[in-house]
């Protein structure tokens, strides 16, 4: 049988890290299941993290993160009909909210489009929803700092992100409650998905 897709998004500060390793550990117990994140570990993957630590302009990283995502793609289809279940830390929604976030709305239906033509439909996308000062705290508290860790743009890609939930169906987690309780909520999408006792 297909492994299943699924896929964790939220802003920087969520909890995205701590709750797909914990989700992958419970789940490799009960399934064959591989973490993997974007930027990935490729080349590409590489250049973004460049692009992160530098200034570099929102439209070349948008092409990047895109291209990285069709080398991922490959990847993951790979584990897929394997039979592994794959929990992927960001995919195309990332872009969509970030990108957008950063090129203004009137880039949201180019960046849409260049997506739908390198991902395969996740089968379950859990969005850790968090308010960016909540998200902040913890950023700052792990003593990290970049361009994307502003509390403006943040807000603003929330706002992307929580549009595209109703959109392309997002099953939408309340992230300011402690590890614990998002991985129990967050476990209970998975076993439906995967139809697990
Ligand atoms: P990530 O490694 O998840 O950050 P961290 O683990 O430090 O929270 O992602 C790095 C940054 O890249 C993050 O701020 C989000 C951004 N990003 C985009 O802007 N677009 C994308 O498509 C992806 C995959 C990430």
């Amino acid at each position: 049988m297909r492994g299943r897709f699924i896929v964790l998004e939220g802003i920087d500060g969520a909890g995205k890290s701590t709750l797909s390793h914990a989700l992958t550990e419970r789940l490799s117990a009960l399934t064959a299941a591989v973490l993997t994140a974007e930027p990935s570990e490729g080349y590409v993957g590489d250049a973004l993290r460049r692009a992160g630590a530098e200034e570099s302009h929102p439209l070349l990283e948008s092409l990047l993160f895109v291209a990285d995502r069709a080398h991922h793609t490959h990847i993951i289809e790979g584990w897929l009909e394997k039979g592994i279940t794959v929990i992927c830390d960001r995919y195309y929604a990332s872009t969509l909210a970030y990108q957008t976030a950063s090129l203004g709305e009137g880039f949201r239906p180019w960046l849409r489009e260049m997506n739908e033509k390198v991902i395969i439909k996740p089968d379950l996308t859990l969005l850790l929803d968090i308010d960016p000062d909540g998200g902040m705290d913890r950023v700052n508290s792990r003593g990290e700092s970049s361009k994307f860790e502003k509390t403006e743009y943040l807000r603003e890609v929330r706002k992307q992100y929580l549009k595209l939930a109703e959109e392309d169906g997002f099953r939408v987690i309340d992230a300011s409650r402690g590890p614990g309780e998002v991985l129990e909520e967050a476990f209970v999408h998975i076993r439906g998905l995967l139809e697990l006792i």
